[in-house]
């Protein structure tokens, strides 16, 4: 049988994705496009405004999928399979690439799969090292800090999350007290290399707790402090960066130690961290991290997890107990 094709959609927050994933019969997948539009009209407000960035959507989604097929060099006819986000995000956002899905799968006549956003993220890695569960994934963006445990392919069990802010989150508001910019992450990677870790003296979250799970806020809050007793923000960066890769990377060690998985996959937005792949890699784990251009918000990653269900010959995301509410 030939190939099949699969486009993915994510209006999620307020980037318009849409890729394009070929499933072939020996069950590889490949990323034949990747099309993001990062809404910008948002700057001005200090934050995402959901009923312009539904708007935006709107606009652009169409223009982002015909790029996306150009890229791939397909026509929409080609398509075999169409997946989009059903959630979680913004209702409003979501909703535009979901119906616009769901139309595209109708006027085919192809199977429409709604994924989780995090079976997204989570098989943007997986699909990188061509894997089969078992395996342990961490999504680490600017919205989830969030740890599962993948016993079967399509099963997702929650072992830890965030109990406040997202790494991500941390990453951008202490970059921004410390004036080092906008998004965080980058900026503080950066701004650690010229710092000194030993500088600022910051506890590790959670310390001695049982479960798995992740906090963040009081790292900001001891940032702060350090910040308004005239720390430098390089010295800062450095010194939160550290103590933020150690407890994400013990905390997983720990994980899969408990569960005795070898293999975890790490995505999301905080993924491109250097400082966290290289303590990854110093670990006895096998450890895998999406491709280029895959870490953050896109349309590839949803066209994977679809593809992936679509191949096990399951019908709508088993991360989301809702998503079948979804299918046509
Ligand atoms: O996955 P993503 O694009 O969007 C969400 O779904 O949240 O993640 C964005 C987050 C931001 O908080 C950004 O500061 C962070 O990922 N990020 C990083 C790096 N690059 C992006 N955090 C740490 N180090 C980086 N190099
Ligand atoms: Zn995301």
């Amino acid at each position: 049988t030939a190939p099949r094709l699969v486009l993915g959609i994510d209006t999620s927050c307020d980037d318009t994705g849409v890729g394009v994933v070929e499933l072939a019969p020996d069950g590889t997948l490949t990323v034949r496009s990747n099309r993001v539009w990062s809404q910008t009209v948002h700057a001005r407000y200090g934050g995402v405004m959901p009923e312009l960035a539904s708007r935006e959507h709107v606009e652009r989604i169409a223009d982002i999928t015909r790029d996306a097929l150009a890229e791939a060099g397909v026509t929409l006819s080609d398509i075999g399979a169409v997946a989009a986000t059903s959630g979680p995000g913004l209702v409003g956002a979501l909703l535009v690439g979901l119906m616009y899905g769901k139309g595209l799968a109708q006027a085919l006549d192809v199977p429409f799969y709604a994924a989780h956003h995090l079976e997204g993220h989570i098989h943007a890695a997986a699909a990188e090292g061509n894997l089969q569960a078992p395996y342990l994934a961490l999504v680490v963006s600017g919205g989830h800090t969030h740890l599962f445990d993948v016993p079967r392919d399509g099963e997702y069990v929650l072992v830890g999350a965030t109990k406040d802010d997202a790494a991500g989150e941390a990453f951008d508001k202490i970059a921004r007290l410390a004036g080092l910019g906008y998004p965080g992450g980058p900026a503080i990677s950066d701004a650690a290399t010229r710092g000194n870790a030993d500088a600022v003296l910051l506890k590790e979250p959670l310390q001695g707790q049982k479960g798995f799970d992740f906090s963040f806020s009081g790292l900001k809050t001891a940032a702060l402090l350090a910040h308004r007793a005239g720390a430098k923000p390089e010295d800062l960066a450095a010194s939160f960066q550290r103590m933020a890769v150690h407890f994400l990377v013990k905390t997983t060690v720990r994980a899969a130690e408990a569960t005795g998985r070898d293999t975890v996959v790490v995505s999301g937005g905080v993924a491109a961290n250097r400082a966290l792949r290289e303590a990854f890699a110093r670990t006895d784990l096998r450890v895998v991290f999406p491709g280029a251009g895959l870490n953050t918000d896109n349309g590839a990653m949803i066209a994977l997890a679809g593809a992936a269900a679509l191949q096990q010959g399951r019908p709508a995301s088993a991360l989301d107990g809702g998503a079948s509410a979804y299918a046509p």
